[in-house]
């Protein structure tokens, strides 16, 4: 299959943004939402596949085990704002998903995100991830998703990084833009990714508290062990190795799940001058992120 060129940034009301994410934006505005909907929000690469599995085997894990071996997580949890031509785009899927609850993945900053999630009162589940870390883990998506731009030599792209000029913009107005909604819209859960590596256990205690499930301690477990990174990396439903954009021999989309690799990236004089842009540009925020566990 002859792979589309890749595709250029420019700006979409403020936010950098490439044409797969904005092409259907008439019906993206436009989606509606269903009360019982769970949106799924992250900044890219902080995590949303990991927790779109555990909402998933939570959901669905026990009434639809065939789910499991048959289809991948980017069907089951619709990519909302996706446009890619090779499968529907993503509010087609949505709008055809016969679960209830659905669970929909979105990564545009809240400004952008449909107004009938927030008519609906749905529930809202956003991940976010230290900065240096998903700074890495995105250079590497880049350089193996054909349909983002070429990421460059990585000096180049941190620096980037840090001027906010990334597919769906600033990693900082995305994190404190959605923090500053969790004031205001009460069924928004924010969760860390660092947290779910600290303690896969108690984050999922909290996320089942959050969504009103009440699962069995062996379910649970269940749950943990099916979303643990080594399986879920083996996982062709999860891993992503079935989208042919996607190039895991350049870099595995399950490629470290780790806190801290941010260390074998950064050199330290990228590491000073990252944390000193970091205070400046965070210094209006409460949200507190850790580079380490
Ligand atoms: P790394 O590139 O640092 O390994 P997203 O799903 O938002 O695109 O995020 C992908 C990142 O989450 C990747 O980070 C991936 O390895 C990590 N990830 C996915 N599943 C995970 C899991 N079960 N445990 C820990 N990290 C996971």
């Amino acid at each position: 299959m002859e792979l589309p060129p890749r595709p250029k940034l420019f700006d979409f009301h403020g936010v950098s943004m490439i044409h797969h994410f904005t092409d259907n934006w008439e019906n993206i505005r436009n989606f509606q939402a269903r009360p019982d909907d769970i949106l799924i929000a992250t900044y890219p690469k902080a995590g949303t596949t990991w927790v779109s599995y555990i909402l998933d085997l939570l959901y669905f894990g026990q009434t639809a085990p065939e789910r499991q071996t048959s289809l991948p997580i980017y069907e089951r949890v619709p990519f909302l704002e996706s446009d890619f031509h090779i499968i529907p785009p993503g509010t087609e899927l949505a709008d055809k998903l016969s679960t209830s609850p659905r669970l929909i993945k979105t990564h545009l900053p809240v400004q952008l995100v449909p107004k009938s999630f927030w008519e609906q009162n749905c529930r809202i589940v956003y991940v976010a991830r230290n900065a240096k870390d998903n700074a890495v883990s995105y250079f590497h998506f880049d350089r193996m998703n054909q349909a983002h731009p070429e990421p460059g030599d990585w000096n180049n792209y941190l620096q980037r990084f840090m001027d906010g000029k990334m597919v769906f913009g600033s990693w900082y107005d995305h994190v404190t833009g959605w923090w500053e909604r969790k004031q205001t819209h009460s069924k928004l859960h924010y969760v860390f990714y660092e947290d779910m590596v600290e303690d896969t256990r108690r984050e999922l205690d909290r996320l089942c508290s959050f969504l009103g499930l009440s699962p069995s301690a062996e379910e649970k477990e269940r749950v943990r062990g099916g979303v643990q990174f080594d399986t879920m990396k083996k996982n062709s439903m999860a891993n992503y190795s079935t989208i042919p954009i996607m190039d895991i021999k350049i870099s595995p989309f399950m490629r470290k799940g780790k806190v801290g690799d941010w260390k074998n990236h950064f050199t330290v004089a990228q590491s000073e001058q990252f944390d000193e842009d970091f205070k400046k540009k965070m210094k209006n925020t409460t949200v507190q992120f850790r580079t380490v566990v």
